[in-house]
């Protein structure tokens, strides 16, 4: 049996029968402003916090204060204290180049024992690569050196649509073990967070779309209710 790595999320890992499936890579995919970054730190907060397992962030859109400063500003996470004791590392990669990445995740993971990770965002990691064929044989490469480190690995990517019909994919949401999707979507006049897994390899997933909310608190889903 492989282990689960539950994310602590309110409602989220009973959708995936209580989290993702341990050395998995997950990807995390939405338009901006979905709760992207917001959910792939609770991941960590709570791995740190609740679950004593280390985690690594790289930030590769913000700078680590940046990052930091925005969370605070909305959360009431005592992210400090788990920074000051090292059970949660935010880091970034100057003038982004897969081989600085590679070298980053390799010493923070083999030297503090780190379990979970977090890549925010793979589109930066696009952006910086000559094209697309390159792009490809990175990430494979990436996501093949990541197998042979002990850690559950969430990759989050923007993706440019909203609406869940005109959705499209390509080469990362087919080749990693699981897919997330957050949505921001239109309702009457305002608009509503919800969520689905897409695909979970090895897990009997939830196949529909619930709403979520994000409070200072963090992430809650509601798998009771239908958006
Ligand atoms: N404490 C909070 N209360 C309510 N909404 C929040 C809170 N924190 C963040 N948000 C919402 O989440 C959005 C951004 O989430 P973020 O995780 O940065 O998204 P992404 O990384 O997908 O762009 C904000 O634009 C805001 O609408
Ligand atoms: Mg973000």
């Amino acid at each position: 049996m492989i282990g689960k790595v539950p994310t602590g999320i309110d409602g989220f890992d009973d959708m995936v029968k209580g989290g993702f499936l341990e050395k998995r890579h997950i990807l995390l995919t939405g338009g901006p402003g979905t709760g992207k970054t917001t959910f792939a730190m609770q991941f960590l907060y709570n791995g740190a916090k609740t679950f004593k397992e280390k985690g690594l962030y790289i930030s590769l859109e913000e700078t680590p204060e940046k990052l930091l400063s925005n969370l605070k500003q909305s959360l009431k996470w005592d992210l400090d204290k788990h920074i000051k004791d090292g059970s949660l590392v935010i880091a970034t990669v100057d003038k982004f180049d897969w081989s600085n990445l590679s070298d980053i995740l390799q010493s923070y993971i083999t030297r503090h024992g780190v379990k979970r990770v977090v890549i925010d965002p793979l589109t930066i990691m696009r952006m910086n690569t000559k094209d697309e064929f390159e792009f490809r044989r990175n990430l494979i490469g990436l996501l093949a050196f990541l197998e042979n480190l002990d850690c559950t690995v969430l990759i989050t990517a923007e993706l440019p649509t909203v609406t869940r019909e005109a959705t499209t994919y390509s080469l990362e949401e087919f080749i990693v073990d699981g897919v997330v999707v957050l949505y921001n979507l239109p309702i009457k006049n305002e608009r509503r967070f919800a969520l689905e897994v897409l695909k979970m390899r090895g897990v009997n997933h939830s196949k529909s779309m619930y709403p979520f909310k994000i409070t200072d608190k963090g992430i809650v889903v509601y798998p009771e209710e239908i958006i």
